[in-house]
């Protein structure tokens, strides 16, 4: 694993724009279940049931039933060293921009500036009848939460059926298609169209780096180096590795200046 730790952190370090894509793993260490996984979300609520749009428009009850249990988990949930190993890299210069599916804000509470949320955010609440926004902390203990208008409120992710934010979508395109690295981290690359980003900045030349704790359909077709393990141990060991290269560059830099 050493000898692909320093190989990635290689390519880290030389590329001029390295994006991420990241997946409901990298947050499964900050105790939030992934969705596929053995013990994952969908084990237990059956998706055409709990997270479609028309599902949700048909019995908003029942979906707030999951989504209830969700928010207490998320409610709870911190960075792990996943989070922070990234947000780090962003200081440094490392990495550009992290396309997350994720919907936790781990991210953003990790230190990264950067993100692109592909499936929106828990973190508000609309009506889809009158339009009204909430802060989810104005409608936290109200369940189901409801808008002044009485109905029920949806919160701000994207459900099976709805489309990704056009924005979200424009920008993480030119991103992969610039890439000359990306890093694609805890997801499982099943859902359209985030599962495109690997495959689009593989045509156009990256370096495919994937750390997922098993193998996935990206592994054998358009990964370079496989970093098999769990994210924030393998994101650890990788941000120390490019924090050590970068050092040997500098003292190089400054010996061949001084020589
Ligand atoms: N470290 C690294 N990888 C992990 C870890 C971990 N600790 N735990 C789980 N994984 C990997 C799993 O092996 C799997 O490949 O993370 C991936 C999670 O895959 P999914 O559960 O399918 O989650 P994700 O890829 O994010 O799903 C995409 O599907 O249901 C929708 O909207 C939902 O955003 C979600 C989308």
């Amino acid at each position: 694993m050493d000898k692909l730790i320093e190989k990635a952190a290689d390519i880290i370090v030389n590329s001029t724009l390295t994006p991420a894509l990241t997946g409901a793993g990298i947050s499964v260490e900050s105790g939030i279940p992934d969705f596929r996984s053995a013990q994952g979300l969908w084990s237990k609520f059956d998706p055409a049931e709990y997270a479609t749009i028309t599902a949700f428009k048909s019995n908003p009850e029942k979906v707030w039933e999951m989504l209830r249990e969700m928010d207490k988990i998320v409610n709870k949930a911190r960075p792990n060293n996943a989070h922070f190993g990234m947000g780090e890299l962003e200081k440094m210069g490392y990495l550009n921009c992290i396309i997350t599916q994720n919907v936790d804000n781990l991210h953003q509470a990790g230190g990264s500036k950067n993100v692109i949320e592909y499936h929106g955010n828990t973190n508000s609440l609309t009506c889809l009848w009158c339009g009204k926004k909430y802060k989810i902390e104005e409608k936290r203990g109200e369940f189901p939460p409801r808008c002044d208008c009485k109905k029920i409120l949806k919160p701000d992710v994207i459900f099976f059926g709805e489309a990704i934010p056009q924005d979200a979508k424009v920008r993480s395109f030119q991103l992969a298609s610039s890439a000359q690295a990306l890093m694609v981290v805890g997801t499982s690359a099943v859902v359209s169209p985030a599962n495109t980003i690997p495959a689009i900045a593989k045509q156009n030349g990256a370096k495919i780096i994937e750390i997922n704790k098993e193998r996935t359909h990206l592994t054998d077709s358009v990964t370079d180096l496989f970093l098999e393990g769990g994210a924030s141990a393998i994101m650890s060991t990788l941000v120390e590795a490019v924090k050590k290269k970068v050092r040997g560059i500098s003292s190089a830099t400054v010996y061949n200046m001084q020589h």
